[in-house]
C-alpha cells in the first residue's frame, strides 16, 4: 500500500470533465459573447460602437488586447491585430479570450473566415479555449472554481455540418494534450511504473486500444537489458507497456501502414549514481515520462479520428534511482537486439530504455517508428524552450512531421544526424557507450538511438526543451506541456506511405 496516496486519487482527472460544445447558425441567448476585432477594422454591426469611443476606453484592437462591455449584455471585444493570418491565430485568440475572463464559464464565439475550412477552424478554436483553461488541481484541497462549462460557436448555416465535425476533433485533440499533461504533472510517488501500467490498462479499452503489460520477470525473459540496468536500484519494478490500435472496419482488414511509437517513461530521473544536483531542473524530473504520456495520449485519439493505419506503442517505464544495487559507471548492458552498451553516465538513462523499445518496435517491421523523449538538456541549450528537436534518417518522414508540427503549432527543428559525432561514443569494452562528448549532446543521443532502428524510417523527437512551462502562455499552462500529442495525432491521421529507402547505419 502506498501511504502517501489518497485512495480516491486519479492521475487522469481531465478524462472526467469536458465542456458542452455546440455549433449554431442562430445567435445564442446566453454566454459571454466574444467578438474578434481587427485594429481599426469593422466593429460588430449589432453593437452601437465607434472607434473613437473604443479608443477613449483604451481599446485599439492590438493583438490579444481586450475590452469587456457589461452594459452591452456581456460582450468581450478581443483584439486580433492586423487579422488572423493562419488558423493557428484562431487557437491563440480563443485562448486569449478565455484567459481575459478567467471566471467566465460560458463563451460564445464567431468562427471567422481565416482561410481554412469550418471544421479545422472549430477544432482549433476548441483546442485554444480548452487547453488555456487546463488546470491540474488533483492534489489541491481547494479545487479550481471556474472550469469551462459551455462553448458555443456561431457559424454560417452552410458550415454547420463541417463545424460539427470540428467539435469532435477539437475535443479529441484537447483531451489528448490534457491527458498527457495530467500524467506528466502527477508526482513520482503518485505514479510509479507499476501504477502507470495499471492506469494505462484501465483507460485504454475506452479508446478502443488493447494493452499488454510486461512485468520484471517478463522483462528479464525478453532480455531488455537497458530497462533492467536503469531499474536496478529501484524499489519499484519496471513496466513495459505495449498499447495497440487496429482499425476496426472491414475495409481495413489490411491497414494501410504500420506505425510504431516509442515513449521514454522515466517516472523519476534522479540521475542514478551520476546523481543530479538538487536544483530546480532536478525537481522537474517527475516529468521524465512525458514522452510516454504523449505517445499514450496520441493513441487515445486514433479510433475516434477513424485512423486507417495500425499503430503500436511501446511505453518504457521505470524510475532511475541510486542505491547499493545501482548500475555503476563502466557496467555493460545488453540491449534486446544483442548490442552491448557501456554505461559511462547513469543519467543518460533515457537512451537505454529507448534502445530496448526501438529494438522491440523493429521486430514487427513497421513502416515507420517515431520515438518521443525528454532526452537531453543539450536540446534545450540548443533550441531554448519554444521548439523541440527533430532527428530522422528519412527526409520524407521528417517533412511529414514538420508539416504536422506547424498545423499543431508544436514547433520542431530538424537537427543533424551527422556520423562524425559517433567517435565520441566509442567504448573500449562494448559496442557503444551511452555518453557523447562535451558538446552536441542532443545529436549524440539521437545517433545512439539510430543504432537500434535498422533500416526502418525513424524519427526522434527530443521534447526536453518544451517539456514544461513556468508560466501561462495562451494555451500553454504552467506545468507539463503535453507537447507532441496533437502533433503526432495529426501526423498519423494524415500519414502517407514513404517510398524513399533507408539504409541501416549506426555508430
Ligand atoms: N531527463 C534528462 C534530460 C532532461 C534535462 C530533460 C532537463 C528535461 C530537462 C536526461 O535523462 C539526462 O539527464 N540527460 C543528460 C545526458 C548526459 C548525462 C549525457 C543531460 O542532458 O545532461
Ligand atoms: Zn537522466
Ligand atoms: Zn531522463
Amino acid at each position: 500500500m502506498n501511504v502517501f496516496v489518497a485512495k480516491n486519487f486519479s492521475p487522469v482527472p481531465s478524462l472526467a470533465v469536458s465542456p458542452n460544445i455546440t455549433v449554431t447558425a442562430q445567435e445564442p441567448e446566453s454566454g459571454l459573447r466574444v467578438y474578434f476585432v481587427q485594429e481599426g477594422g469593422q466593429l460588430p454591426a449589432n453593437l452601437d460602437l465607434s472607434w473613437d469611443q473604443l479608443e477613449e476606453w483604451g481599446f485599439t484592437g492590438k493583438k490579444h488586447e481586450h475590452l469587456f462591455l457589461p452594459a452591452a449584455g456581456s460582450i468581450l471585444l478581443l483584439g486580433v491585430g492586423s487579422g488572423m493570418e493562419s488558423a493557428c491565430d484562431l487557437r491563440d485568440a480563443t485562448a486569449a479570450a478565455v484567459l481575459a475572463m478567467p471566471k467566465a464559464q460560458s463563451f460564445v464565439f464567431d468562427i471567422p473566415d481565416c482561410g481554412s475550412c469550418a471544421r479545422r477552424r472549430t477544432q482549433l478554436a476548441i483546442e485554444g479555449a480548452m487547453l488555456a483553461r487546463y488546470n491540474w488541481d488533483a492534489l489541491k484541497a481547494k479545487k479550481y472554481e471556474h472550469p469551462l462549462r459551455d462553448l458555443t460557436f456561431v457559424v454560417q448555416e452552410e458550415d454547420l455540418e463541417l463545424a460539427q465535425k470540428g467539435i469532435l476533433r477539437g475535443r479529441l485533440y484537447a483531451r489528448a494534450t490534457s491527458l498527457a499533461r495530467d500524467l506528466t504533472n502527477t508526482p513520482p510517488r503518485h505514479l510509479n511504473a507499476v501504477d502507470y501500467a495499471k492506469v494505462v490498462e484501465e483507460i485504454a479499452p475506452s479508446f478502443g486500444l488493447t494493452t499488454e503489460i510486461f512485468d520484471k520477470e517478463k522483462i528479464i525473459e525478453m532480455g531488455l537489458g537497458g530497462v533492467l540496468g536503469v531499474n536496478a536500484a529501484s524499489d519499484q519494478e519496471p513496466r513495459v507497456i505495449c498499447v495497440r490500435y487496429v482499425p476496426e472496419h472491414a475495409q481495413t482488414k489490411n491497414p494501410q501502414a504500420k506505425i510504431a511509437l516509442v515513449g521514454k517513461g522515466i517516472t523519476y530521473d534522479s540521475g542514478g549514481i551520476s546523481l543530479k544536483p538538487s536544483n530546480a531542473s532536478h525537481a522537474l524530473m517527475k516529468m521524465d515520462m512525458e514522452g510516454s504520456a504523449v505517445v499514450l495520449s496520441t493513441m487515445s485519439t486514433l479510433r475516434d479520428l477513424g485512423v486507417q493505419h495500425e499503430v503500436v506503442a511501446w511505453l518504457m517505464c521505470t524510475d532511475n534511482m541510486p542505491s547499493g544495487k545501482a548500475t555503476k559507471l563502466g557496467d555493460v548492458l545488453t540491449i534486446r537486439n544483442g548490442k552491448t552498451v557501456e554505461v559511462k553516465n547513469t543519467d543518460a538513462e533515457g537512451r537505454l530504455v529507448l534502445a530496448d523499445g526501438l529494438a522491440l518496435a523493429v521486430e514487427e517491421k513497421p513502416d515507420v517508428i517515431v520515438d518521443v523523449a525528454t532526452l537531453t538538456g543539450a536540446a534545450m541549450a540548443a533550441l531554448g524552450t519554444e521548439t523541440a528537436a527533430l532527428f530522422s534518417n528519412s527526409d520524407s518522414l521528417a517533412e511529414q512531421l514538420e508539416r504536422a508540427a506547424v498545423r499543431a503549432d508544436e514547433r520542431v527543428w530538424r537537427m543533424p544526424l551527422d556520423h562524425r559525432y559517433c567517435r565520441h561514443m566509442k567504448s573500449l569494452v562494448a559496442d557503444i557507450s551511452n555518453m557523447g562528448g562535451p558538446y552536441g549532446g542532443a545529436i549524440t543521443a539521437a545517433l545512439f538511438l539510430e543504432n537500434f532502428v535498422e533500416n526502418i524510417h525513424w524519427a526522434h523527437l527530443d521534447i526536453a526543451p518544451v517539456m514544461s512551462y513556468e508560466s501561462q502562455q495562451l494555451w500553454l499552462t504552467p506545468g507539463a506541456s503535453g507537447f507532441g500529442a496533437r502533433l503526432l495525432s495529426d501526423f498519423i491521421e494524415k500519414f502517407e506511405t514513404l517510398d524513399e529507402d533507408v539504409v541501416e547505419v549506426g555508430c
